[in-house]
């Protein structure tokens, strides 16, 4: 499912970078644009991280 539309950035793009050790939305806008555009998608980005980090 698509997270940011602006980015084409996905939840699996979202668990791949906190895979890589991502651990706030700054981090994920870094390394995907994430929320560099319109900035809709931040508190939805905000929610797929907490919950990948509480699995991990
Ligand atoms: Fe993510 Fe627009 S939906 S920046």
């Amino acid at each position: 499912m698509y997270i940011c539309i602006c980015h084409a950035v996905t939840e699996k793009d979202i668990q791949k970078a906190v895979g890589k050790g991502a651990s706030s939305v700054a981090r994920l806008s870094e390394l995907t644009l994430l929320g560099t555009q319109c900035g809709c998608c931040t508190e939805h980005a905000n929610q797929v991280l907490n919950q990948c980090a509480s699995k991990s």
